[in-house]
């Protein structure tokens, strides 16, 4: 039998460095104890923001104590960081109390402090304890502990914020399990035969297009990418639609289930992270299966073409010239440049469901890693409106965006071919994911259209505190933000 923890919070004092503020459910236990948890706050001093203590004995119902802090209380909207900072702060310094009581081993129930924002509390709680292990002897797992919700005044709206980050990060870490899957067990057919398993069960109604009815849509440039493979591509279509009477959103996600760059090969170091360049179409499945479980009044398609991009004799050549569903023509002088294949017809495909909008991610291109490193997603649009609400998602959840060009300045460049309309990867090698954005916009005639490049935000190192490390499900959260705001009217 494992122990009961209770983590606490623990504010700065505005006004003085030295004091400390406890939280509302803090201070309750203060009370059931006598006072002795300040007395062992005051005997250490006041905790630094992300500092975790642990404290033993002080309480017959939870052995074990730990304390962390929050930084100052009310921090309140920063405007540079463009962040919700109490809302940041509860996340990480709940993630790192999280931590450390789970690596103590011992522990198999914590009672988690919502320090008043129950949904930040949840995901910062959730989001840490997700760990990519399925595929390890039992001897190998990390211990599971199970987290409950410290509400000691039974607030039921504090209860609905908790559920409702706790589906969040749910959501979110379902995006990262797809994205870390070995490439060997997360093919396009692996990956639709989840997404019927786990949606259909939600009110989502899930088809599964398979390569005939690719053809019959004349979606060449998306089979092109899949030539070189033997793994069937799938293209996987899902709606859910809980706001009648309304036009859909439709969500498109590259879904590439590996990159090995196809015959423009890519070098080896590193190659196997391009398991996650389905990073786009996981984003759109969370998204998807994140609204649902909230039965969200919303009207939303998916759609994700799946496939491998792989070398072989039947691969597609540097040169080549292939159509797309709009009819044109495009001389594929990169093979590694395939994101954008697939997603040419799949936005084209968009346009029959008449949205008001169509948002597409991707892993894209390797050149917005380089431009915003893992800060934030680039978001191209031809809409500043709906920018404006994405950037106003990304303050909540923490999870941010950043406006990049849409420029004919960088149509000019794919639209240079000797053999073609388009060429796929534009002459100057510079401003490498413009380019790839402007290539997009060829196959977008809606008005609305934004773009997510996801490459830098792929995986994670020390990036976001709360996520640990390996594959991100960036920014998902923030996908559901919108799509909730979106449709509640709230864009203007
Ligand atoms: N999947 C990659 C982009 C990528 C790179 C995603 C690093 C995540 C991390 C994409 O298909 C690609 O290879 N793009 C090329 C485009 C180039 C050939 C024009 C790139 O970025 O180098
Ligand atoms: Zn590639
Ligand atoms: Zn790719």
């Amino acid at each position: 039998m494992g122990k009961r923890a209770i983590l606490l919070g623990c504010f700065e004092k505005n006004e003085d460095k030295e004091k400390y503020l406890l939280t509302e459910n803090a201070t309750k236990f203060d009370e059931t104890v006598d006072g002795k948890l300040s007395d062992a706050i005051n005997v250490i001093g006041p905790l630094k923001k992300n500092k975790c203590r642990v404290f033993y004995g002080l309480s017959p119902t939870h052995p074990v104590v730990a304390v962390v802090g929050l930084g100052p209380n009310n921090a309140g909207y920063n405007d540079s960081e463009e962040i919700d900072e109490d809302r940041e702060n509860i996340r990480s310094a709940i993630s790192v109390g999280t931590r450390t009581l789970r690596d103590l081993g011992s522990i198999d129930q914590i009672d988690v402090d919502d320090c008043g924002d129950g949904v930040a509390a949840a995901e910062g709680s959730h989001l840490i304890l997700y760990n990519y292990d399925e595929l390890k002897g039992e001897s190998l797992k990390k211990s599971n502990v199970n987290l409950n919700h410290l509400n000691v005044s039974k607030d039921p709206e504090a209860e609905l914020k908790w559920n409702y980050g706790l589906t969040l990060a749910k959501g979110q870490n379902i995006t990262r399990r797809l994205m870390e899957t070995p490439a060997n067990l997360m093919t396009p057919t692996r990956f639709g035969n989840i997404a019927v398993e786990e949606l259909s069960k939600l009110g989502v109604k899930v088809h599964i297009r398979d390569r005939a009815w690719a053809e019959s849509q004349k979606m060449g440039s998306f089979l092109s990418v899949a030539n070189g493979s033997d793994q069937p591509p799938i293209f996987l279509e899902m709606h859910y639609n809980n706001a009648p009477n309304t036009k859909p959103i439709v969500f498109v996600g590259k879904g590439i289930t590996f990159d090995s760059g196809g015959i423009s090969l890519k070098p080896s170091l590193n190659m196997d992270k391009m398991r996650a360049d389905m990073g786009g179409a996981a984003n759109v499945f969370g998204t998807i299966y994140t609204l649902a479980s909230l039965k969200a009044s919303v009207n939303i398609i998916g759609l994700t073409p799946l496939t491998e991009n792989m070398p072989s004799g039947k691969a597609t050549k540097p040169g080549d010239v292939v159509f797309a569903m709009n009819g044109k023509s495009i001389q594929i002088d990169n093979t590694d440049a395939e994101g954008r294949l697939v997603l040419a017809d799949a936005l084209c495909y968009a346009h029959n469901f008449e949205p008001q909008l169509i948002l597409d991610i991707a892993t894209l291109t390797g050149a917005m890693k380089v431009a915003l490193g893992a800060a934030m997603v680039g978001v191209f649009s031809t809409s500043t409106k709906h920018y404006n609400l994405l950037q106003k998602c990304g303050v909540q959840t923490g999870d941010r965006v950043w406006r990049m060009p849409i420029l004919s300045h960088f149509t000019k460049q794919i639209t240079d071919s000797a053999t073609a309309d388009l060429n796929n990867i534009g002459g100057a090698g510079q401003g490498g994911a413009c380019v790839a954005a402007a290539f997009l916009k060829e196959f977008v005639t809606n008005p609305n259209w934004m773009h997510l490049d996801i490459a830098g935000v792929m995986d994670n190192k020390d990036d976001v505190s709360y996520l640990g490390k390996g594959m991100s499900g960036r920014p998902m959260r923030t996908l559901v933000y919108f799509a909730k705001a979106f449709f509640n009217n709230e864009l203007n």
